[in-house]
């Protein structure tokens, strides 16, 4: 199950991703928002997040203006790792190397088929392991306040 999220500048294109989602045979859950009404993504990036971290979903996409603001609030959960992408060699490699949990996206910056690129992309690569966990179990320290 993949958790989808947006605020009302991300609406038409998380809208967008989740009828591409359902195409290809993924299960998808909205945690809002549910219009283009103005609202705040740090809701609703919460909620999805927090779907991550309580195991009911395996990942979320996020979507805002930018990417920007739902993946500081994402960033802020503990255990969620996000990236904010714009083109596909970072989808890539948030996967394989940083094991990204959550992918934020831009409706002003990407248009729908980059988002769908991009978002093939990261939900087919997997994270590499080896030297790579432990630089991500370094920035679990971080979070868990251990001085590095
Ligand atoms: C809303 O205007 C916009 O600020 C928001 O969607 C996002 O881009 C923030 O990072």
């Amino acid at each position: 199950m993949i958790a989808l999220a947006s605020d009302h500048a991300g609406y038409a294109l998380k809208k967008d991703l989740e009828e591409y989602l359902a195409s290809k045979g993924y299960e998808t859950k909205d945690f809002g928002t549910f219009s283009e009404e103005s609202c705040d993504y740090a809701v609703y990036g919460y909620r999805a997040c927090r779907a991550v971290t309580d195991g009911t979903c395996e990942k979320a996409v996020l979507v805002c203006g930018t990417g920007i603001g739902m993946s500081l609030a994402a960033n802020k959960v503990k255990g969620i790792r996000c990236v904010v992408c714009s083109e596909p060699f970072s989808a890539k490699l948030s996967r394989n190397h940083n094991d990204s949990n959550v992918l934020a996206l831009g409706s002003r910056v990407v248009g729908s088929e980059l988002a769908k690129m991009i978002l093939d992309v990261w939900l087919e690569n997997d994270f590499e392991g080896g030297r790579h966990q432990r630089r991500i179990d370094l920035v679990a320290d971080i979070e868990n306040g251990k001085e590095l």
